[in-house]
């Protein structure tokens, strides 16, 4: 048995409620065993079993649920530092993608890369992501776009779960764009995913969702509902990269098929909103893509009135959103998509988890929940999210163990 004591201010975030509602707790105790979260309350309350415990002091901090990265495309190869620049010049994503720059050249050098490669670089980018107190990352495939690459990608997030501590959801996304030998023949590789891909990924238990780029430079509607509905059937969650560049339909296509995520939605209409809203799919919004991608920010306040649930994710990868700082993504979703704080974190705890169908072991801080949590440097949630600063988690606890920072212990 484990305690923590003296929290200020424990930012529950159960799924209750609207989106601003994240059940906080004043001078707060947190207790858990084995891993679980066993009793959270007022300290005043804590029961007599807990007298003797193993306590820490949370020293009058902020606690909140660890949060749940469910946007990434963690493993990937090279970097597009030079076409930052020339979009900085005025070339769009559209046309460096049409040259066979963006996604592509990505595909290229990941290809190139091994497993073991891969497995390193990605354990370096969770160094830097578990200490700012992220605890479930979602990760993509999508730069390997054959049965043989993508599966290599899917393992590589295999080993990373295996090795721990992080947890790893995995998003098989061998329809992010169509490779370079089908240029041609579209059609065969549709069927290469659907014929192969899914069903292998599915049977050697590799991937949870199945996601889809829907864009013109990508997949049509029609492909991407074909490959989803392939995922279904396999067992993997639909999830769908949706009106990202172009309003084609993608929030319509995630209710028809209750996805449990519709990504980006920078263009999503009107109709997408309802849509979305009356089958409960989660809007995933990623501020760092529209902000580096120079758009305009899905639209937040129609989504939440409509109670529509957003998340928040980075969408680490190399070109759209070249940072895993999560709690900077909370930042920009506040200030570019007028987000309140409290909004902004409940989408990157329960509403991020029911992103990747986890709703019932992360996300929230509750008796019978894993516990996940992050002690963060700050009187409240509106302090943590409004003074930018490079890390404000003192110490990240995964499973019930400190797995970056410290807990300082209580006498
Ligand atoms: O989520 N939209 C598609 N995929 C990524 C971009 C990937 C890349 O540019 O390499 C995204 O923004
Ligand atoms: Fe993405």
């Amino acid at each position: 048995m484990r305690v923590l004591r003296n929290i200020g201010l424990l930012a529950t975030c159960r799924a209750d409620g609207g989106q601003a509602e994240i059940h906080p707790l004043r001078e707060a105790a947190l207790a858990w065993e084995d891993g679980q979260i066993e009793w959270i309350g007022p300290e005043a309350q804590l029961p007599a079993r807990y007298r003797d415990a193993r306590s820490f002091d949370a020293a009058g901090r902020l606690v909140a649920p660890g949060l749940v990265d469910c946007h990434t495309h963690l493993a990937f190869a090279g970097w597009r530092a030079d076409e930052f620049e020339q979009r900085i010049r005025g070339r769009s994503y559209l046309e460096i993608a049409r040259s066979g720059g963006g996604i592509l050249s990505t595909v290229h050098a990941t290809r190139d890369a091994s497993e073991e490669q891969l497995f390193e670089r990605c354990r370096h980018f969770l160094d830097d992501i578990l200490p700012l107190g992220v605890t479930t990352i979602e990760c993509k495939s999508g730069y390997g776009l054959s049965r043989e690459q993508e599966l290599k990608l899917l393992r590589v997030y295999r080993a990373l779960s295996e090795a721990g501590p992080a947890r790893i959801v995995p998003t098989l996304l061998a329809a992010h764009v169509v490779p370079p030998e089908y240029r041609n023949d579209r059609e065969g590789y549709v069927e290469l995913v659907v014929r192969e891909i899914i069903p292998q990924a599915a049977a050697e238990g590799l991937a949870r969702c199945c996601d889809a780029f829907l864009e013109e430079s990508a997949f049509t509607y029609g492909e991407a509902e074909r490959i989803l509905e392939a995922g279904r059937e396999a067992g993997l969650l639909p999830k769908l990269h949706a009106d990202q560049l172009s309003d084609g339909g993608g929030a319509r296509l995630a209710a028809t098929l209750r996805a449990v995520s519709a990504d980006h939605l920078e263009h999503i209409s009107d109709e997408g909103i309802q849509a979305i809203a009356d089958k409960g799919v989660v809007a995933v919004s990623l501020p760092i893509a529209t902000l580096v991608t120079n758009q305009h920010p899905l639209p937040a306040r129609r989504l939440i009135e409509r109670g529509v649930a957003v998340a928040v994710a980075t969408d680490f990868n190399p070109g759209t959103a070249p940072s895993y700082h999560l709690p900077f993504a909370l930042s920009l979703a506040c200030s570019l998509q007028r987000m309140t704080p409290a909004e902004a974190l409940k989408g990157a705890t329960i509403h991020a988890a029911r992103a990747v169908g986890l709703e019932d072991q992360v996300g929230s801080l509750e008796p019978g929940k894993v516990a996940d949590f992050a002690v963060i440097d700050a009187p409240s949630v509106e302090q943590w999210l409004y003074h930018i600063r490079a890390n404000a988690c003192v110490a990240t606890v995964i499973g019930g163990q400190v797995v970056a920072g410290e807990l300082a212990t209580a006498f």
